[in-house]
C-alpha cells in the first residue's frame, strides 16, 4: 500500500481549516466579588437571565442580574469555598430538576436531591423549574371536588381540583395541621400530594414527615424542603421545584395537590436575595416584582381540558400574618391572586374552636360548583347561619330576655360550632360529613346538650357504619342524598339509642 504525501497534507490542511474552538472566551468568567450567597462575575457576556452556571468547585449558580460590566449570580449551595478570581462557566441550560413517580415517598431539597438518607433516586425525566402556565384554551373550569376531610372546609369553603385557595393566619393557628390532614384524606382519592416546606425548622419538617409516614400518606407524597438554615436562594426556589414536580403528574393526566408552607418566608428570602443583588427596594423593602414572584407560581395551578388529559394541579399557598393583619403587602397580593382564602384566627383557636376557621372572612370563589350535590344541599345556608350566629352571640351577651326565634338561632349556632370542630388527624369521609350536617340542619341536634354534641357525632358515625352502610355508600356513589324518609329514619333510630350524659 502506497501513501500519497499530497493526500495527507491535503487532509491535514482541511482539518486545520475546519478547526473550531469549543470553548469560547465569553463562556467563562471570573468571580470579582462573593458573599452572602451572591457572587458577581466579569466576562460572562453571553449569559442568559436564569441560566445555570457552574463555579470551579462544582457549586452551581443562577444568573440573575445582567449588568453592563458584570453579572449578579445567586449561589445554590455553600458559598464559603468560592473566592475572588475563581472561574465560573456557563452551562447553556436553565435549571432543571428530576421528576416522576420515583420521587414519591421521598424528601428532597429544591434541587431535587434526596435529603432523607434513603439513597439516590433513579429517575428518567427532568423538567425546567420555570415554565409557562397552561394557556386559556388548555384549561377547563373547576368542576370536581377536592375532599379535604375537614368538615368546616368541605361544607363552608369547598375546594375544587385545579383551584388555588389561600390558607392564611397568625403563627400557631393550625395552618400546617390543615395541610397535613388534607394530605391524609387523599389516601383513597387517587391524588398525588406535594408538601413544600419553606424556611421551617428542620425538626418541624421531620415531625411532619413522620406524621405522614405513620398514617401511610408518604407513599403518595413528595416533600420538598428548604429549611430555615439553608441559603436564601434555595428558599426562593423551593415552591417552583414543588410545582414542577406536580406539573409532571398533571400533564400525564393525574390529579395533584401542592401545598406551599409558607409563601411569606419565600417572599422574605427573595427580598434578602434582591437586596444583596442591589435591586431597588419598594414597599416593606420588597423588590418591585414580588407580585410576579407569586403570580407566576400560582398561575401554574390548573384544571386541564379533556383534550390535554384532564389532569389538575390544586395549589394551597399559606401566608403567615402578623396579629391577624390580612391587609399587609404579601397577604393582599396573594389574596388577589388566589380563588379564595381560608382565614384561621388565633382567638378562635385559643377558645377551643379547632380548626379555627373564621367563616365570615373565608370564601371560596369557585368551590361551590365543585361540591357534591348532597353536600351542597345540606350545607347551603350553613355559612350565613354561622356568621349571623357570631353577630347575635356578641349582642346576646347584653340582653337578658330574648325572643323565641333569636333563642332558637343561638341554640342552633352553638351546636353548629360544635359540629364543625374536628380533632387533629381525623379526616372524615364526605358521606359522613353529609349525614351529621343533615342531622344538624334538620334540627335533630337541637335537644342534645352542647357538651354532648361531639360524642353524639362520633357515636352516630360508628352506628351508621354498623347499621346503615347502604345509606353511606349510596351518598358516596351517587353524590346525592338518600330518600328523605330513609335519612330521617336513620337519624331518628340512632337518636333513640343515644344516652344524654348527666
Ligand atoms: N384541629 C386541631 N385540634 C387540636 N389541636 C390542633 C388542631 N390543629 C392544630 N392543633 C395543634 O395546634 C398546634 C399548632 O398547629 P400547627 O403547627 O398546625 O400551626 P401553624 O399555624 O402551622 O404553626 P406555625 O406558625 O408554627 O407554622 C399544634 O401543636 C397542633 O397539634
Ligand atoms: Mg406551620
Amino acid at each position: 500500500m502506497s501513501i500519497k504525501a499530497e493526500e495527507i497534507s491535503a487532509l491535514i490542511k482541511q482539518q486545520i481549516e475546519n478547526y473550531e474552538s469549543d470553548i469560547e472566551v465569553n463562556d467563562v468568567g471570573t468571580v470579582i466579588e462573593v458573599g452572602d450567597g451572591i457572587a458577581r462575575a466579569h466576562g460572562l457576556d453571553n449569559v442568559m437571565a436564569g441560566e445555570l452556571v457552574e463555579f470551579s468547585n462544582g457549586v452551581m449558580g443562577l444568573a440573575q442580574n445582567l449588568e453592563e460590566s458584570n453579572v449578579g449570580l445567586v449561589i445554590l449551595g455553600p458559598y464559603t469555598d468560592i473566592k475572588e478570581g475563581d472561574e465560573v462557566r456557563r452551562t447553556g441550560r436553565i435549571m432543571q430538576i428530576p421528576t416522576g413517580e420515583e420521587m414519591l415517598g421521598r424528601v428532597v431539597n429544591p434541587l431535587g436531591q434526596p435529603v432523607d438518607g434513603q439513597g439516590p433516586i433513579e429517575t428518567t425525566r427532568t423538567r425546567p423549574i420555570e415554565s409557562p402556565a397552561p394557556g386559556v384554551m388548555d384549561r377547563k373550569s373547576v368542576d370536581e371536588p377536592l375532599q379535604t376531610g375537614i368538615k368546616a372546609i368541605d361544607a363552608l369553603v369547598p375546594i375544587g381540583r385545579g383551584q388555588r385557595e389561600l390558607i392564611i393566619g397568625d403563627r400557631q393557628t393550625g395552618k400546617t395541621s390543615v395541610a397535613v390532614d388534607t394530605i391524609l384524606n387523599q389516601h383513597d382519592q387517587d391524588m398525588v400530594c406535594i408538601y413544600v416546606a419553606i424556611g421551617q425548622k428542620e425538626s418541624t419538617v421531620r415531625g411532619t414527615v413522620e406524621t405522614l409516614r405513620r398514617h401511610g400518606a408518604l407513599d403518595y407524597t413528595i416533600v420538598v424542603t428548604a429549611s430555615a438554615s439553608q441559603p436564601a436562594p434555595l428558599l426562593y426556589l423551593a415552591p417552583y421545584a414543588g410545582v414542577t414536580l406536580g406539573e409532571d403528574f398533571m400533564y400525564n393526566g393525574k390529579h395533584v395537590l401542592v401545598v406551599y408552607d409558607d409563601l411569606s418566608k419565600q417572599a422574605a428570602a427573595y427580598r434578602e436575595l434582591s437586596l444583596l443583588l442591589r435591586r431597588p427596594p419598594g414597599r416593606e423593602a420588597f423588590p418591585g416584582d414580588v407580585f410576579y414572584l407569586h403570580s407566576r407560581l400560582l398561575e401554574r395551578a390548573a384544571k386541564l381540558s379533556d383534550a390535554k388529559g384532564g389532569g389538575s394541579l390544586t395549589a394551597l399557598p399559606f401566608v403567615e400574618t402578623q396579629a391577624g393583619d390580612i391587609s399587609a403587602y404579601i397577604p393582599t397580593n396573594v389574596i388577589s391572586i388566589t380563588d379564595g382564602q381560608i382565614f384561621l384566627q388565633s382567638d378562635l383557636f385559643f377558645s377551643g374552636v379547632r380548626p379555627a376557621i373564621n367563616a365570615g372572612l373565608s370564601v371560596s370563589r369557585v368551590g361551590g360548583s365543585a361540591q357534591i350535590k348532597a353536600m351542597k344541599k345540606v350545607a347551603g345556608t350553613l355559612r350565613l347561619d354561622l356568621a349571623s350566629y357570631r353577630e347575635l352571640e356578641a349582642f346576646a351577651q347584653f340582653g337578658s330576655d330574648l325572643d323565641k326565634s333569636t333563642q332558637a338561632k343561638l341554640n342552633r349556632g352553638a351546636r353548629t360550632v360544635e359540629v364543625l370542630k374536628q380533632g387533629l388527624h381525623q379526616p372524615l369521609s364526605v358521606e359522613k360529613q353529609v349525614m351529621i350536617i343533615y342531622a344538624l340542619t334538620r334540627g335533630y341536634l337541637d335537644e342534645i346538650p352542647v357538651e354532648d354534641v361531639t360524642r353524639f357525632e362520633s357515636e352516630f358515625h360508628s352506628w351508621l357504619d354498623n347499621n346503615r352502610k347502604e345509606l353511606l355508600s349510596e351518598i358516596r356513589q351517587t353524590g346525592k342524598l338518600g330518600a328523605e324518609e330513609d335519612m330521617n329514619e336513620a337519624v331518628e333510630a340512632f337518636s333513640k339509642t343515644f344516652v344524654v350524659s348527666e
